[in-house]
């Protein structure tokens, strides 16, 4: 049976690592006896342009009628100050497709720990999930916008609160059963109600141990000491910004890859990066955070765990080698980097036994 996959491009830095993903995908799938049709739709800054709009509607239907969706990244300053900006786009296809569920995992490969701007022994072990509130809070509320005042409103509702938290207390349960909600009750009324909510729902999971913390002492104890942490929930701003800190724990942001889910079994797969315009069309983008998205979406978005498995062990491998881009102090490019990974993805399929 074949499983469609959908790919946004998008912009800047956004094809070249969406064309990395691919051939990862194309490689595993060869190895893996797996048939997947590839498309591809105009999206974001790109989406402006070919058709007047970040969404288009033919984009989003293809979304809908795909088995899962690939983004590599949006946004860029050639649609600053523009009627539409790319980043609509992506805010639009979350909420049309209830993509409430955002999964940033970031994990600090043993032997790897010297890529960390910070110290190795502070960050040796780092395993964090930041399950990410994504169609709802300041992201989404009413907006007002003049020369002279704005206003961003922020609402969260229980039932927004409660089934994202219990996407962090399930995640908990598989892992090490520890769950960090992280708020600014001391200050939002929307915090203290995500607060009561996460407590509501603990004695529904008593195997899962929770903790309660500000945003401001989250960002400062990812950086003093990120392996205090299993799950972290948070609402879309913080989860936002704390996942940007979380991946540079681990080394750059071109390493995080992210899982966007919801209630339909559609998902969108997109690393955490943006556009990055400084650096694109030059081939030195890390497509590590891609690759690893596309492990997710073969994980979360196809269930074809072995496949993922397979992905995942050739990604780490080819970082623990010497072939590094420039965000981790390397030198190769980011095709390059792409190739390390095509050569670890077919190093371990020629250990296989035949079926
Ligand atoms: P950014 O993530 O694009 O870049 C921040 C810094 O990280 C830059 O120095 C960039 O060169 C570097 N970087 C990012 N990805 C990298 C990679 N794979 N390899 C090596 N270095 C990498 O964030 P920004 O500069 O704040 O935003 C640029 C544009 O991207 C904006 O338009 C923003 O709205 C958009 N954006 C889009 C997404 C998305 O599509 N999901 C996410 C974040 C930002
Ligand atoms: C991300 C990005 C997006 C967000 C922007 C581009 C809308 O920063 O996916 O992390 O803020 O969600
Ligand atoms: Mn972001």
């Amino acid at each position: 049976m074949s499983q469609s996959i959908l790919i946004l491009p998008g912009d800047g830095i956004g094809p070249e690592v969406a064309s990395a993903a691919k051939t990862c995908l194309e490689a595993v799938a060869a190895l893996e006896g797996l048939d997947f049709t590839f498309s591809e739709a105009p999206f974001g800054g790109a989406g402006i342009d070919a058709c007047g709009e970040p969404l288009p509607d033919e984009t989003l239907e293809a979304a809908q009628a795909a088995d899962a969706v690939f983004l590599g990244a949006v946004g860029g300053p050639q649609w600053d100050g523009g009627a539409q900006r790319p980043e609509q786009g992506l805010l639009g296809l979350r909420k049309a497709l209830g993509l409430f569920a955002n999964l940033r995992p970031v994990k600090v490969f043993k032997g790897l720990e010297h890529l960390s701007p910070l110290k190795a022994d502070r960050v040796a072990g780092a395993d964090v999930l930041i399950v990410r509130e994504l169609t709802g809070g300041m992201y989404f509320g009413e907006k007002r916008e003049g020369d002279d005042e704005a206003f961003d409103g922020c609402s969260y509702s229980r039932a927004e609160v409660s089934r994202i938290a219990e996407i962090g207390f399930k995640a908990a349960q598989g892992r090490k059963g520890k769950l960090t909600s992280v708020d600014k009750a001391n200050v939002l009324a929307t915090s203290r109600l995500w607060r009561q909510t996460v407590n509501d729902l603990a004695s529904d999971y008593p195997d899962v141990s929770v903790d309660h913390l500000y945003v401001d002492a989250a960002a400062m104890a990812l950086v003093t000491g990120p392996t205090r942490f299993d799950v972290i929930v948070t609402e879309n701003l913080f989860g936002d910004i704390l996942s940007d800190e979380a991946a540079v724990v681990a080394g750059s942001i071109g390493l995080l890859g992210s899982a966007s889910l919801g209630a339909s079994g559609l998902g969108l797969f997109e690393p955490i990066h943006g556009s990055a315009p400084d650096i694109a069309g030059q081939d030195k983008a890390n497509p590590s955070g891609a690759i690893a998205s596309a492990a997710m979406l073969l994980r979360y978005g196809l269930n074809q765990p072995k496949a993922a498995d397979r992905l995942e062990a050739a990604l780490e491998a080819a970082l623990l080698s010497d072939e590094r881009t420039a965000d981790l102090g390397g030198s190769a490019s980011g095709s390059a980097f792409a190739g390390a990974v095509l050569r670890q993805i077919e190093k371990a399929g020629a250990f296989e036994p035949a079926e």
